[in-house]
């Protein structure tokens, strides 16, 4: 009976619209354990809408199994590119930042590839600091770069950033049931989607060292706004970080000079 459970979940989630159907009902049948009626429950909330992570309890990002809370940013396929490129960037030994860290998935992907790294991380929002800490992490709770230590000023190769990105008029057409579940803090980045970006790059500029990266996700026409901002600051020329389908998913930026940040 459990075992037919599972083609079966497979088919109402097919016709509930999830693109990858199977997968999850097996993920949701490995989480129950065997229990047909756990098993019953979880396909419940899955069926509901809510995200797959909070019902099996995590994610994986870059094949690293990340735990991710109930409330917590689900990490994204998209954002892989760009925390292996920071692990890249990331001399053996260097300091990492990762502000906006969520679960701590970018973090723990570069930590596991530079294990002789410092990685540290922050959230504004205390559940995400409680899960990325679970995740192994030395992840703080504040606004940004806020939480470090003064004496990082200037010291740090690499700063990554998944900030909130989405231009506030946008935020209703993301998936139907984001909000139902997540929260607006994530993914709202004000009008044009830049506020947050704006200011990351600002901290960004003042905690890297010269040649130190900057690598922030980003979508749309973003990383041309920000192209002043970057001048500005002392930023190199950034390069564009593409998907597969060529879609914009954010930028490298490198500190040519230290300064104004
Ligand atoms: C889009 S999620 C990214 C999470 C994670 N980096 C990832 O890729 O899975 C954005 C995160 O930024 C946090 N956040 C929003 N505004 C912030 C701020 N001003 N300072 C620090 N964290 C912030 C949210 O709580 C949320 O966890």
């Amino acid at each position: 009976m459990y075992d037919r459970f599972v083609p079966e979940l497979a088919e109402r989630l097919a016709a509930a619209g999830f693109l990858s159907a199977r997968e999850e009902a097996e993920q949701l049948q490995r989480a129950a354990g065997g229990d047909e009626r756990l098993l019953a429950s979880l396909a419940g909330r899955r069926l509901a809408g809510e995200p797959l992570a909070w019902i099996v309890g995590g994610a994986e990002l870059c094949g690293r199994w990340v735990r991710v809370e109930a409330g917590v940013y689900v990490p994204r396929p998209h954002t892989e590119a760009l925390a292996l490129r920071a692990a890249e960037r990331l001399p053996a030994g260097g300091i990492a930042v990762d502000v906006c860290t969520g679960s701590g998935a970018v973090a723990a992907v570069v930590a596991d590839r530079r294990p002789g790294a410092t990685v540290l991380a922050t959230d504004v929002d205390e559940r995400a600091v409680a899960c990325a800490r679970a995740n192994g992490i030395d992840a703080r709770a504040g606004d940004l770069f806020g939480p470090l230590p003064a004496a990082l000023r200037g010291r740090v190769d690499v700063v990554t950033a998944v900030v909130p990105y989405v231009p506030t008029r946008e935020l209703r057409s993301l998936q139907r049931d984001t909000f139902a579940f997540e929260s607006a803090r994530a993914y709202d980045g004000g009008p044009d989607g830049t506020a947050v970006l704006r200011r990351a790059l600002a901290g960004a500029a003042a905690v890297l060292r010269a040649g130190g990266a900057a690598l922030l996700e980003l979508g749309g026409d973003q990383a041309g706004l920000l192209e002043p901002e970057l001048d500005r600051l002392g930023f190199a020329a950034a390069s564009v970080l593409s998907d597969s389908d060529g879609d914009v998913r954010g930028i490298e930026a490198t500190l040519a000079r230290r300064g104004v940040g």
